[in-house]
């Protein structure tokens, strides 16, 4: 179970090689009919992940939670939440999905508990709790709230406590109190539950909202700024509730725990208004000291553009640390899905082969959304099936996540082969014909690209760990070259739904290994054009 050999030696590891596969574990298979997806169903699943190739899957929580966040409010760490199955079933889904080579990757929902957490329940008993201080609490200031934060999801950042008259911090739900990360015992009792599941087998961890973990000490008001919405938190900048420079030591010793065990993987989620690359890579420290990876978020957002694209991914490569590692992510379960994002007409299939190209051939390891691939979109929930928080709040504004959580496409029988009940989200009106059974069935399907993608890249040195070089190769076409001593691939991608130009390099010969217009193992001269919205790879070689 511990650590037998140097993490850091240049064997290549597989949070840096393989695919890695987000379940949203209530939306992807119900195993017992109750509407809810499920660990059993899950397991029922892993063939399914390991005929597309992934490596790893991450779990959102499935820890106990009263679920005013849907599990990002957790009252027990090392308990499984029942809707999802017990203890028993998560350890056999850790065997399960070992014996099949995917790695299990669990979320850390950190920053906050859940009101219902036994600590939260002791904190806010009274002032002299020794475990008051494991949450953040002020007294008022002249009747007024002590700073001017203001929590994520709406309102006030602080609620007032009658109990012991003063506000607790939350950044998200009034039911999600922050925990205080700078008290020695909340970090040690932290790092325990980490522990338990280090030892249970788990083998990464994606650390929620990672860039809220420290707070100003001095509890100083936010400066005024402008953000994506007009929403009163976005118009602040968030330089003392959010992104203190303690938090890279906090890191440090995070890493060092998981240092302790083999092989072992943290991501973080970094929160930011706007494209914010160079703070992604930030918390990478110097590649060996922070987050194994960081989500950079730059292409959560509806631009469709190669020069736009090349431009956000340069910005990002360029600022991952030389010992570090990058990572690639279209979609999650906060998101509106990028097949809706893109989405135009007909063009959004076309759209979707040319993303899943860009996510599997880019340099890092690349995050795949449940039913990304199969080019699920997000589905428009009426208004009395809405469950997510942040939808009940602000509908008709901003109808909250729940679009982009629906159950899972299995198959054309009743409820999309998820459940055998209504399920908890409905189902998205084209899964009739958009669905795994269907795909896999059809050659020319968006999965069975998704799988042959996956498939050349495990199978690829020069794809898994290669450089990465942009190639000037025309106009509304991006292009890179991927090469790692003799092996060189190039990959070109027309965004446009016009014929494109395309210039290589002319000293090589180029043959096509994967397309979504060409026959594998056809020449490809150094000048063509390039069909509307075709993504190919290329493989480099000598001339003859
Ligand atoms: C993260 C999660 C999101 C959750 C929030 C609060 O952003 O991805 O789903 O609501 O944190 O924990």
């Amino acid at each position: 179970m511990k650590k037998t050999r140097n993490a850091q030696s240049n064997k290549s590891l597989w949070w840096q090689d393989g695919v890695i596969y987000q379940i949203y574990p209530r939306s992807f298979m119900d195993s017992n009919g109750d509407g809810v997806g499920d660990i059993p169903g899950i397991i029922q699943k892993l063939e399914y992940l390991q005929e597309l190739g992934v490596a790893g899957i991450w779990l959102s929580p499935i820890n106990k939670s009263p679920m005013f966040d849907f599990g990002y409010d957790v009252s027990d760490y090392r308990a499984i939440d029942p809707v999802f199955g017990s203890m028993k079933d998560f350890e056999r889904l850790i065997k399960e999905a070992h014996r099949r080579g995917i790695r299990i990757i669990m979320d850390l929902v950190m920053n906050h508990t859940s009101h219902l957490h036994p600590w939260f329940l002791e904190s806010r008993s009274s002032k002299e709790n020794l475990r008051r201080d494991w949450y953040i609490w002020r007294g008022d200031i002249k009747g007024k709230y002590p700073n001017n934060w203001m929590a994520y999801f709406g309102g006030r950042a602080w609620e007032w406590d009658d109990t012991t008259s003063q506000y607790y911090l939350h950044s998200f739900l009034k039911e999600q109190p922050d925990v205080n990360w700078r008290n020695p015992a909340l970090k040690n009792a932290m790092f325990n539950e980490i522990r338990f599941w280090l030892e249970k087998g788990v083998d990464g961890f994606r650390l929620d909202v990672v860039n809220f973990f420290i707070k100003d000490d001095r509890f100083r008001s936010n400066p005024f700024g402008i953000g994506k919405y007009l929403r009163p938190y976005d118009l602040q900048k968030h330089i003392y509730d959010r992104d203190r420079p303690e938090l890279l030591e906090l890191l440090r010793e995070w890493r060092a725990l998981l240092e302790e065990y083999d092989e072992r993987m943290m991501v973080g989620e970094v929160v930011a208004e706007k494209p914010n690359p160079a703070l992604a890579a930030n918390y990478l420290g110097d590649g060996t000291d922070g987050l194994h990876l960081s989500f950079d978020f730059s292409f959560m957002n509806r631009k469709w553009d190669a020069s736009l694209f090349e431009n956000r991914l340069r910005a990002y490569h360029e600022r991952v640390p030389e010992k570090g590692w990058p990572c690639t992510v279209f979609s999650n379960h906060d998101q509106v899905r990028s097949c809706s994002r893109y989405a135009k007409g007909d063009d959004a299939e076309k759209r979707a082969r040319v993303l899943a190209t860009l996510l599997i051939t880019m340099r890092g390891t690349p995050f795949l959304y449940y039913g990304e691939e199969l080019g699920m979109k997000n589905v428009c929930i009426p208004k009395s099936r809405i469950q997510d928080p942040v939808g009940k709040r602000y509908w008709p504004f901003n109808p909250g996540r729940d679009g982009e959580r629906t159950p899972m496409q299995w198959s054309d029988d009743a409820y999309a082969g998820f459940s055998s009940v209504e399920p908890w989200l409905p189902i998205a009106d084209d899964y009739r014909e958009k669905n795994v059974t269907c795909q896999l069935n059809e050659w020319n399907s968006l999965l069975n690209f998704y799988k042959s993608l996956i498939a050349l890249r495990n199978n690829s040195v020069a794809l898994r760990r290669g450089d990465l070089a942009f190639c000037d190769a025309g106009k509304d076409v991006l292009a890179y070259r991927r090469s790692v001593d003799e092996e060189a691939f190039c990959v070109a991608l027309n965004f446009t739904s016009k014929v494109r130009q395309c210039n290589l390099d002319e000293s090589y010969d180029w043959k096509v290994v994967l397309s979504t217009h060409r026959r594998n193992g056809e020449q490809f001269q150094f000048r063509e054009k390039l069909f509307p919205y075709e993504a190919t790879v290329l493989e480099q070689t000598k001339k003859r």
